[in-house]
């Protein structure tokens, strides 16, 4: 962890953001700077991924009020590819399908003039990818498998942050473990020896935060960040008393 930095990376003030008809974010205030890993709690319904969507650039998620900066640049200003360049990666929590392109095609792509044989091959061995690097990017993946191609995409890209969006759901036990040590060389940037890296990691049940090491949590309720803490502290009061209860609690007075 590296709390000791204290550079502001992403900045999020009274962020509005209306999906369809509906203000699902009412005043986000959030702060991540370069070194910290965040996690996202928050119950279903509640605009996690509306969040790490608006920060990304997705269309059909409107800002009504407040900004987003990134390095100290506006990400109003920007599209989704050049929130990408400037460096900002996603796993997401139902990745899309894409035929016509390869994985290999996209990781490719993706690690722009990192791109060579060796570090495809390592990714391929790390992330067991044998079965799909020839295929259609998500084109009939199963659930694990798709995180596992989220991955080996986002290792390729090595983005300064990165924002995961309920990286462990439908991943069985053996390939948590997989997901969570490719979780942790995006934050430590081990494979590419760069600086610190920074993430927000959207989660329910906190599994892979036993393979990750998270600096702050907070709980997005009711359109805000209700409340803040330790990760694992919060995932136990949520557990024990409910969102309800939850942003009513001590812990919330931090
Ligand atoms: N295109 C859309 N049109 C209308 N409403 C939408 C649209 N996309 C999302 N929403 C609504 O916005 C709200 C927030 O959804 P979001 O996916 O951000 O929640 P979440 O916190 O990520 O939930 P979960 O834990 O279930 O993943 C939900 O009520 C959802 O139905
Ligand atoms: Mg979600």
């Amino acid at each position: 962890m590296a709390l000791n930095q204290s550079r502001p990376l992403l900045v999020v003030e009274d962020l509005h953001v209306t999906v369809g008809e509906h203000e699902v974010l009412r005043g986000i205030n959030l702060t991540i700077n370069e070194g910290e890993t965040h996690v996202l709690l928050g119950p279903n319904g509640g605009g996690k991924t509306t969040l790490l969507n608006t920060v990304v650039g997705l269309p059909g998620y409107r800002i009504t009020q407040g900004r987003i900066t990134f390095k100290g640049t506006d990400l109003a200003e920007l599209e989704i590819d050049e929130r990408a360049r400037l460096g900002i990666g996603v796993a997401f929590q139902r990745p899309p399908a894409v035929r016509g392109i390869k994985l290999r095609q996209l990781i490719e792509v993706a690690a722009g003039d990192g791109a060579h044989e060796e570090l495809l091959a390592d990714l391929i061995g790390d992330l067991t990818l044998k079965k799909m690097i020839d295929r259609d990017v998500n084109m009939g993946f199963s659930g694990g498998e798709m995180k596992r191609s989220e991955m080996a995409q986002l290792l390729a890209q090595s983005p300064e942050l990165t924002l995961f969006d309920e990286p462990e759901s439908g991943v069985d036990l053996d390939n948590i473990a997989v997901v969570g040590k490719a979780m942790n060389r995006l934050l430590k940037a081990e494979r590419i020896g760069k600086g610190t890296r920074s993430g927000l990691i959207v989660t329910h049940t906190g599994h892979i935060l036993e393979y990750v090491n998270a600096d702050i949590g907070h709980v997005l309720y009711d359109g805000k960040l209700a409340c803040k803490g330790n990760p694992l502290d919060l995932i136990g009061e949520i557990g024990k008393h409910g969102y309800d209860k939850c942003v009513e609690c001590a812990l919330c007075q931090m």
